[in-house]
């Protein structure tokens, strides 16, 4: 099952193809037509919905802050109400420190396996545009809590 504007959903369409999985679409009605058309015929089941529901909260996962200014820019440009969250592993905190104490702090070094969010140096001019986004940054652990 996925969410598409039409092109995820022909990709996911024709890779279940003749392979057993069900495969799902969702879509919004306003996609276009010879996508969903191509959707259909390739085998999947079409949902079509009429917009995307309200939230109350986008959850970003921070590294050096570009995913997330990006992010939040548009989420505040079309939906200032939506608060814009950022999430960054408990051992690689540098960027959400730096957003809370609104100056730029460093790290010796990290310890995370998202290497991808393990920033130690955040950029003086990333941290303005994220605390004119931001609403909040918050540090995660990384193991899963035990039953
Ligand atoms: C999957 C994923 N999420 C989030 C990020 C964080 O992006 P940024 O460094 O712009 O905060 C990265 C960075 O490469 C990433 O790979």
């Amino acid at each position: 099952m996925c969410a598409s504007a039409g092109n995820l959903g022909q990709a996911l369409a024709w890779s279940g193809r003749g392979r057993g999985p069900d495969v799902t679409v969702v879509a919004s009605r306003a996609a276009p037509a010879a996508k969903l058309d191509r959707i259909r015929v390739l085998g999947a089941r079409l949902e079509l919905v009429d917009a995307v529901p309200p939230f109350d909260a986008v959850l970003i996962a921070l590294g050096g802050g570009a995913l997330a200014t990006g992010v939040g820019h548009v989420v505040k440009a079309c939906a200032p109400e939506v608060e814009v969250i950022c999430v960054q592993p408990l051992g690689a905190p540098a960027m959400t420190r730096s957003w809370h104490q609104r100056r730029v702090v460093t790290t010796e070094s990290t310890d995370t396996i998202a290497d991808g969010v393990a920033g130690r140096r955040p950029i003086p001019a990333v941290l303005d545009d994220l605390l004119l986004v931001a609403d909040d940054a918050v540090l995660v652990e990384e193991a899963s809590p035990r039953p």
